[in-house]
């Protein structure tokens, strides 16, 4: 049996409440588990099943660390486990962000809801090289101002100039007192995309967010002259097995748990029916 279909024991370390039903759990494996950014895992909970998940912040001295949305049943079994109980982590899986491909390079971030938590480990990964020299431009669009993840970091990054930052909400009662200065405006998050100034041939962009995200953003960022090879996209399907062998993942002819969950817009094209 490959070393990824076995569950690694690990016991679940901390829950950090951010926002409500937006918990980070950080897990402590037993052995050596690595996840990179972009790639997910299998969190397998003792008598009620386990979810593939990603981790919002690149593994630090063993410790693996998800932002995880409590949607049904596995996820709301796990917000009622307390720290030091004990589960198991399967993988990693999948391809992850090509860290090669940032190097050198202008990055921008697009993340809607839920798609900050990979992006935050992208982002987290990116700015370990205190020596970059590319712009780092994070866009950033939720619900409201309370449901936007890791807000208080980020505004700080950008205050520290580490990134530049922009949110939109659908609504807010008040465009001043939670942003602490970043610029946010009502709206989409790809109407963030407007007025921003950036040069094409030099950017890699990646996106992650919910499918009807993609639907608008990825034709616009092509629009920009961003090569199709360097706009990157996180795609989420049901997972089983997580290693190409169940077929339960299959879009576009591709195995989303194998071959992504990161895709270039340039391959999507050949995905017909994929996002
Ligand atoms: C590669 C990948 C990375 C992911 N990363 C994260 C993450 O960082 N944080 C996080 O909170 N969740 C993440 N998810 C989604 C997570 O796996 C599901 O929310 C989880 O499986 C729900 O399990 P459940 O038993 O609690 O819910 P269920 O009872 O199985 O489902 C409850 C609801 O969630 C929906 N749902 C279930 N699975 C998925 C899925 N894979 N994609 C979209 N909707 C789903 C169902 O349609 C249903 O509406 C990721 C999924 C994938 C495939
Ligand atoms: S989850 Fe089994 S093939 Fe992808």
């Amino acid at each position: 049996m490959p070393d990824s279909l076995l569950p690694v024991p690990a016991v679940l370390e901390r829950i950090h409440p951010m926002v409500e039903d937006n918990h980070v759990f950080t897990f402590v494996p037993d052995l050596p588990f690595n996840v990179a950014p972009g790639q997910f895992y299998e969190v397998s909970l003792p008598g009620v099943g386990s979810f593939p998940v990603s981790t919002c912040h690149p593994v630090v001295n063993g410790r693996i660390e998800s932002c995880i949305r409590r949607v049904g049943r596995v996820t709301d079994a796990l917000y009622r486990m307390v720290p030091g109980a004990r589960l198991g982590l399967r993988g990693a899986f999948g391809n992850g962000f090509d860290l090669e491909l940032f190097a050198e390079r202008d990055v921008l971030l697009i993340a809607g809801g839920l798609g900050m938590a990979p992006l935050r480990a992208l982002l987290m990964a990116l700015l370990v090289d205190e020596q970059r020299s590319g712009r780092i431009v994070l866009l950033y669009g939720s619900r409201e101002p309370k449901a936007l993840l890791f807000r208080e970091e980020l505004v700080e990054l950008a205050r520290m100039k580490r990134i530049e930052l922009r949110f939109s909400v659908d609504f807010a009662a008040d465009l001043q007192g939670p942003f602490s200065g970043v610029a946010c405006r009502i709206g989409l998050v790809n109407e963030l995309l407007d007025d921003l100034k950036f040069e094409p041939q030099q950017t890699v962009a990646a996106v992650c967010g919910p499918p009807a995200l993609y639907g608008c953003i990825l034709d616009e960022l092509s629009a920009t002259g961003i090569p199709e090879n360097r706009i990157l996209v996180t795609l989420e399907r049901r997972m089983r097995c997580g290693i190409g062998e169940c077929c339960h993942c299959v879009a576009g002819g591709r195995y989303i748990c194998r071959d992504g969950p990161v895709f270039s817009l340039a391959e999507l094209r050949l995905m017909p029916g994929a996002i």
